[in-house]
């Protein structure tokens, strides 16, 4: 029986399905990150995350919009291999796993997705990071995602300062996360650099509208507490795309560079600017503390601190920073996907009757099998649809966002 907690990985699993089969994925639910460059948007996922990953300099850095799922595993999941074996038997031992874990039909699309891929091993690590685009080989070095992270986005979007609307998926598989799915955008920007075309700033805020301006998706904005909030280029987009402020939560970082003598209470108890999920206040790492090498952890543990021990903040300090940012944003992808289901199995039922057709005009049902990409993808979206969809349509739960 599948549960409210299978929500995230289901759509995850779909949603990877149907970039596999050349669909677009906008109408999955998933959370944007929206912010003007240098707001913390990077800073934000790295803390969610708990690593250094993600590509830093200046300008535009990200260029491609990343794709991240956060999947939690349980220190003990089978998932993760054994330190004792060697590397052989590790392999077959994760493959073992994998095949308790997922049903025939998820296993046969994971060998076929596999194929021909080296399998990296690193035996003693639980947490690492998966692409869509190399299956099966495991990054378990974080500095590695993200020089893969940068190679990607040259390789299509080229090395100067173009941008593209093709996504790169990345997986993070990890005790430490919660399940979440984000997207990375480019920076909202205003004037053009280098070699940038004239219309950047249309261009990105294009691509940031194909994510942002469906019903499906949840708007991360992020705005840093040092600028006025009603120069806030993420609210203005975000007030476009939703203006009655239901499905965007806003996200203050930079609370430690804030004049003295102000602060942002009245904007994080939601005084200021009114979204229904609210404002949560984030201090994340500085320029010099990265130069420091602190690490994630440290600073996640320095954030607490800050808000705790904060003349103000302190009366709403359960309600700040990365850690309390993190449940809120699984629990809202969780209640949002569980709202959207409906909509979710009428786009699926749709799918599969055109994948039905497109097999039929290829000489008739008889070439679904489970060599076939078309019929593993009907398959899968078939099992989505019918047993685990309807499974959970049906209950009622209690999550409060
Ligand atoms: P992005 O362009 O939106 O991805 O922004 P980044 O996450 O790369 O952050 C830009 C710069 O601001 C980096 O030097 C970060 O260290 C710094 N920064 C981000 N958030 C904070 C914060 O809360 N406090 C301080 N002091 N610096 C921050
Ligand atoms: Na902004
Ligand atoms: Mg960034």
């Amino acid at each position: 029986m599948a549960s409210l907690e299978d929500l995230i990985p289901t759509v995850n699993k779909l949603q990877d399905v149907m970039y596999d089969a050349g669909i677009d994925t906008f109408d999955l639910p998933i959370l944007a990150v929206v912010g003007s460059q240098s707001s913390g948007k990077s800073s934000i996922l790295e803390t969610l995350v708990g690593k250094d990953f993600l590509p830093r300099g200046t300008g535009i850095v990200t260029r491609r919009p990343l794709v991240l799922q956060l999947n939690n595993i349980p220190h003990d999941s089978p998932l993760i291999k054994s330190p004792s074996s060697s590397s052989d038997s590790v392999a077959n031992e994760n493959s073992h796993s994998l095949r308790e874990k997922v049903s025939t039909e998820e296993m046969t699309l994971e060998e076929h997705l596999r194929k021909g891929a080296p399998e990296y091993q690193k035996p003693n690590d639980e947490e690492w990071g998966e692409f869509l685009h190399l299956p099966g080989r495991r990054f378990y070095d974080f500095s590695d995602i993200r020089k893969e992270i940068e190679n990607e986005t040259a390789r299509i979007a080229g090395k100067n300062k173009g941008i593209s609307k093709i996504p790169i998926n990345l997986k993070v598989y990890s005790p430490k996360v919660l399940n979440l799915t984000l997207v990375d955008l480019p920076g909202i920007t205003k004037v053009p650099i280098g070699e940038q075309p004239p219309d950047i700033e249309k261009q990105i805020k294009n691509l940031i509208l194909e994510y942002v301006a469906t019903p499906s998706c949840i708007i991360l904005a992020v705005s840093p507490a040092n600028v006025d909030l009603v120069n806030s280029e993420s609210l203005k987009l975000a007030r476009e795309v939703d203006p009655h402020g239901k499905r965007s939560i806003g996200v203050i970082t930079k609370l430690d560079l804030m004049d003295s003598g102000t602060n942002a209470l009245d904007i994080l108890s939601g005084k200021t600017y009114p979204l229904k999920l609210g404002f949560v206040g984030v201090v994340n790492r500085s320029q010099q503390d990265i130069q420091l090498n602190k690490t994630v952890e440290e600073a996640l543990d320095n954030e607490e601190e800050y808000f705790n021990r904060h003349p103000v903040y302190r009366t709403i300090a359960t309600r700040c920073g990365t850690r309390y940012l993190a449940k809120l944003l699984n629990q809202t992808l969780m209640s949002h996907i569980r709202d959207k289901l409906p909509d979710i199995k009428a786009r699926l039922n749709t799918l599969i009757g055109q994948t039905e057709q497109e097999l039929e005009a290829f000489g008739g049902m008889g070439i679904i099998t489970s060599e076939n990409r078309a019929g593993l993808v009907l398959q899968l979206m078939n099992k989505f649809a019918t047993n685990f969809i309807s499974s959970i349509d049906g209950t009622s739960s209690d999550i409060s966002t």
